[in-house]
């Protein structure tokens, strides 16, 4: 019943129904599992109208007669036994159920996790979101999972155990419901409140998680920084804050729990002083029936302590459920087209028109934005940081969408092509280098599967990168650690280098593709670089100015506006901000 005013509630805010279709895709695991509690339930409403009669006849005939106690034994040992049988197999077929929807859950929300733009996760910490994919999906599952199988199991036994008990005696029957209106309304009241607490205590926990990440990350930094007591505070803060917040919503169930089991002991109560005074009263009524209407009594308000708790486990479900559903609803801004165009084979001409962008809640980055990289040339893009150089590379690869404006290659607006044959054309080495935690070899093998051991030892021995390479314990493979810990940053510039030559796409993104190499190894890389950038549309992003004195065309960014255009001669001659930081940049060498 509660779960039903529940359920109603719930209708509108979509959480139970959402993650129930997950339950409904395993039919037959869902049937299963209703199937046995059902027919568990039907063993124990009949037990104690067996239990009424060994009773009455062992009253009237006496124990001895026709072993009528021994038989009457055996044939409930018998309906218990079975009744737990079948539990075993709903145990069995319940957890099979809840694995299936939890990875049903979890895969649906990776994927959609790998496909959610970058603005999704620059509003987000990573440990909230892993904290949403593991521990909220279980809790939600549980919730619907156990909250559905013991609801059914409650409202069919509270079916049965009220038909017996009308069967029965229908005076005692109805005493039996006298608390039912005040258990009701209290159930309505908790579900209110509880919702709210629950869903505190799932998002305190998410920041937690997060902090745990940052400190296990910036471990290094911590210790530079003399920051360990500070951590400390900061996690005894937010764990503390969980603790409190977690009492809230318990405390709030120790309320809940036992006030709806001493309502309902006031029921067996009456049915207590009514049962013995018929007893007295009316010969018709037998100790059997006594008995058993006592058991019914029992059985009566079990389940309905059962559906206030399940009102507990859904409230806190649904808290997590909405953490869960706020991942799979979130919008995808960056579309593929419906239609995609081929991505141009000829000419690979880079053209940004008239182009402006801001990032969410934050000041335009770059407005009316107009240049051209033609095919096979190379553009440098030079300016203070903040300019919005590394912004350019993030549009021109739809990490985010133009708010206005357009950026085609070839003659084809990018928004045109779909979003992986896009990407898979443009090469990308940028300051933030990444590695996935495996071995070198795999790591290079993510730019071209397949690719030969010659290829990736040429491509080494391109980014300069073979000698350290081949010094590591087991060469090329050798794990490389979470985030290439292991590495320095310019040994990880190299391999992520590396990894772009290997990959040789059409177009090149360079965004300080060497800022962390020393200006020796720059030197060496310097050759290949050339080599590496020559017939390809290239975009560098660069402050060193060995790097960006050969472009075709330099392009000198200030707060997102062109300052300045023309090649190098063109640009010193012209005397203001690239002179200047030409001048600057050799007298700092
Ligand atoms: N993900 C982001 N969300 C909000 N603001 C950002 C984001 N990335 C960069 N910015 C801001 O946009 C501006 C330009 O950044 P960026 O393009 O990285 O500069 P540059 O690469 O020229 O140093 C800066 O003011 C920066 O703070
Ligand atoms: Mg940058």
């Amino acid at each position: 019943m509660f779960l039903f005013l529940e359920m109603c509630q719930t209708k509108k805010n979509r959480v139970i129904s959402r993650v129930g279709s997950y339950l409904f895709r395993y039919k037959g695991l869902f049937c299963g599992t209703l199937l046995f509690a059902c027919a568990m339930t039907a063993l124990s409403v009949l037990a104690p109208s067996v239990i009424q009669q060994v009773i009455d006849q062992v009253l009237t005939r006496g124990i001895g007669n026709g072993n009528v106690l021994l038989h009457g034994v055996l044939l409930i040992a018998s309906i218990f036994f079975f009744k737990e049988v079948l539990n075993c197999l709903r145990i069995r077929i319940n957890n099979k159920l809840e694995q299936k929807v939890i990875f049903k859950l979890r895969e649906d929300l990776h994927n959609k996790l790998l496909k959610l733009p970058i603005n999704f996760y620059d509003r987000r910490k990573s440990g909230d979101i892993s904290s949403r994919v593991i521990e909220d999906v279980q809790s939600v599952e549980r919730a619907i999972l156990d909250g559905t199988e013991q609801g059914v199991v409650a409202v069919l036994s509270l079916l049965g155990v009220s038909g017996m008990m009308f069967w029965q005696e229908p005076r005692l029957a109805a005493l039996v419901f006298v608390p039912l209106p005040i258990l009701s309304w209290m159930a309505i009241q908790y579900a209110r409140v509880s919702k709210r607490n629950w869903r505190a205590v799932r998002d305190r926990s998410g920041e937690l998680n997060s902090l745990l990440l940052e400190d296990i990350h910036g471990n290094r930094l911590i210790h530079s920084f003399g920051l360990v007591n500070r951590e400390k505070t900061r996690f005894a803060k937010i764990a503390r804050d969980l603790e409190i917040l977690s009492l809230r919503a318990m405390y709030r169930w120790s309320i809940q729990g036992p006030g709806a089991s001493f309502t309902s002991s006031l029921g067996i109560l009456a049915v207590v002083g009514m049962g013995a005074y018929l007893l007295e009263e009316d010969p018709n009524f037998t100790t059997g029936q006594f008995f058993a209407f006592l058991l019914y009594a029992n059985m009566f308000y079990e389940p309905i302590r059962q559906l206030v708790g399940i009102n507990n486990l859904i409230a806190a479900g649904k808290a997590s459920g909405e953490r869960v559903l706020e991942i799979l609803d979130a919008p995808i801004e960056v579309h593929d087209p419906p239609a995609p165009a081929l991505f141009p084979d000829k000419s690979q001409e880079i053209k940004f028109s008239q182009v402006s962008f801001s990032y969410p809640e934050r000041s335009a980055v770059v407005e009316q934005l107009s240049f051209t990289i033609p095919h096979g040339s190379t553009t440098a893009l030079v300016g203070p940081t903040g300019a919005g150089k590394s912004t350019l590379a993030n549009l021109l690869l739809r990490y985010y969408d133009v708010d206005s404006g357009s950026i085609s290659i070839g003659r084809t607006p990018i928004n045109h092509l779909a979003l992986q044959d896009l990407r898979s054309n443009i090469g990308l080495v940028s300051q933030d280098p990444f590695l996935f935690d495996t071995t070198v070899r795999e790591n290079l093998l993510l730019a071209q599967t397949g690719a030969s051991e010659k290829d990736i030892r040429n491509a080494l021995q391109a980014a300069h990168a073979l000698k350290f390479v081949n010094l590591l314990p087991q060469g090329l493979d050798t794990l490389i650690g979470e985030r290439g810990v292991r590495l320095s940053m310019g040994e990880k510039q190299r391999l992520t280098l590396a990894r772009a030559i290997l990959k040789s796409p059409p177009i090149l993104i360079l965004d300080e593709a060497t800022a962390s190499v020393d200006v020796e190894t720059e030197r060496q890389i310097q050759h290949t670089l050339h080599q590496l950038i020559k017939n390809r549309t290239t975009l560098i992003i660069a402050h060193r100015l060995s790097t960006i004195r050969e472009a075709d065309m330099i392009i000198f960014l200030d707060k997102g506006r062109i300052a300045e255009k023309g090649t190098h001669q063109e640009l010193l001659l012209l005397n203001r901000s690239y002179a200047n930081f030409c001048n600057l940049q050799e007298s700092l060498t």
